[in-house]
C-alpha cells in the first residue's frame, strides 16, 4: 500500500513503514499524520505482521519534525487540533499489539524524535542526530515529547534537551539509553529488519500482552502495574502458544508459535 506521502511495504511477517517526504526531510504535515494513523489502523488489525519497522526515506532524515510551513499560519485552536492529531497518531503507534522498532536514519528532531519514542525501541545509523528543537521556533514538543521523553531518558536529560533545543549525535544517544543498537548507515535497515524478524517468531499473544504491561506500567504505581502483569500472564495460560512452548521446552525442541 502507497500513498502520497508514506509506504507500507510486507516482508513476510515484517512491515516496513516509510515516510517519504524526502525534499521536506520527511517532516510531519496533516496528511502524513493522516497516513501513519491509518497504516496504524491497519496493522492492528493485520495478524499475519508480527513485527514493524518505521523509517525515513533518504539519508539524511528519519523526521525532521512536525512541518513548519504547515504551521506558519495555523491559529491557537489550529495548533492544538494539530498536536492532538499527532499525539492520537503516536499512541495508535505505541499501542499496536506488534513490537515497532524505529530506524532512525538521520535527523529525529521534534515529532521526529517524539515518533521514534513512540515506538518500542530505536536502532539508530551512526550518522543519526536526536532533538526537541521546538524551543528555538518558539513553541515546545507538542506529539508527546514532554511526556515520552523524560519517561525514556530520565527528567534531567529531558529538560536539557528541550529547553536548549541542542541536538546529540549518535553514540551519545546510545551513551544515554535513547538508542538501543547503533549501526553502520548501510546496515541500518537491514539490522533493523533482521531483528524484527527475530521477534516475529516469538509468540504474538504473549509478546503483545508484555508490551501492553510494560506500557500500562509507566502510569501506574508498581501494586496496580503488578496486578495488570499477574493478569496478562495468567491469560496467556489460555494460548496455545504457551503450552506448544512448554511442551517444545520439555521435549528439547525449538517451538513453533502460532499466535493462537
Ligand atoms: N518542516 C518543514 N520543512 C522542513 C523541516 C520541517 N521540520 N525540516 C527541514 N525542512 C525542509 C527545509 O525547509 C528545506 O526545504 P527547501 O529545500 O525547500 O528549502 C529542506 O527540508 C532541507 O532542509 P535544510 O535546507 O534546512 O537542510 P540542512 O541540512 O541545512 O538542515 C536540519 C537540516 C538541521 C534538519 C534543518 O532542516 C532543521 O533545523 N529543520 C527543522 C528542525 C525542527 O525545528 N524541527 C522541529 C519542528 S517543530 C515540531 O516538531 C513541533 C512538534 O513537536 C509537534
Amino acid at each position: 500500500m502507497s500513498n502520497a506521502n508514506t509506504r507500507i511495504e510486507r516482508d513476510d511477517r515484517v512491515a516496513v513503514v516509510t515516510i517519504d517526504r524526502p525534499k521536506a526531510l520527511n517532516a510531519l504535515n496533516p496528511d502524513t499524520l493522516a497516513e501513519l494513523a491509518d497504516h496504524a489502523a491497519a496493522l492492528a488489525a493485520d495478524r499475519e505482521v508480527r513485527a514493524v519497522v518505521i523509517t525515513g526515506s533518504g539519508d539524511k532524515a528519519f523526521v525532521a519534525g512536525a512541518d513548519i510551513a504547515a504551521m506558519e499560519n495555523m491559529s491557537a485552536t489550529e495548533a492544538r487540533r494539530f498536536a492532538r492529531l499527532g499525539q492520537a497518531t503516536f499512541r495508535a503507534l505505541e499501542e499496536l499489539p506488534q513490537p515497532v522498532i524505529a530506524a532512525v536514519n538521520g535527523f529525529a528532531l521534534g515529532g521526529g524524535l517524539e515518533l521514534a519514542l513512540a515506538c518500542d525501541m530505536i536502532f539508530a545509523s551512526t550518522a543519526a542526530r536526536f532533538g526537541q528543537p521546538e524551543i528555538n521556533l518558539g513553541i515546545l514538543p507538542g506529539f508527546g515529547g514532554t511526556q515520552r521523553l523524560p519517561r525514556r531518558i530520565g527528567i534531567a536529560r529531558a529538560r536539557q534537551m528541550i529547553y536548549s533545543g541542542d541536538m546529540i549525535d549518535a553514540a551519545e544517544a546510545e551513551r544515554i539509553g535513547l538508542v538501543n543498537q547503533l549501526a553502520e548507515p548501510a546496515d541500518l535497515l537491514a539490522q533493523s529488519r533482521e531483528f524484527a524478524s527475530k521477534l516475529a517468531t516469538k509468540a504474538p499473544i504473549a509478546l503483545a500482552h508484555a508490551k501492553a504491561a510494560i506500557n500500562a506500567g509507566s502510569d501506574l504505581d508498581l501494586e496496580n502495574a503488578c496486578r495488570y502483569e499477574s493478569e496478562v500472564f495468567g491469560l496467556t495460560f489460555a494460548t496455545e502458544d504457551r503450552r506448544a512452548g512448554m511442551r517444545a521446552f520439555l521435549e528439547k525442541r525449538k517451538a513453533e508459535f502460532s499466535g493462537t
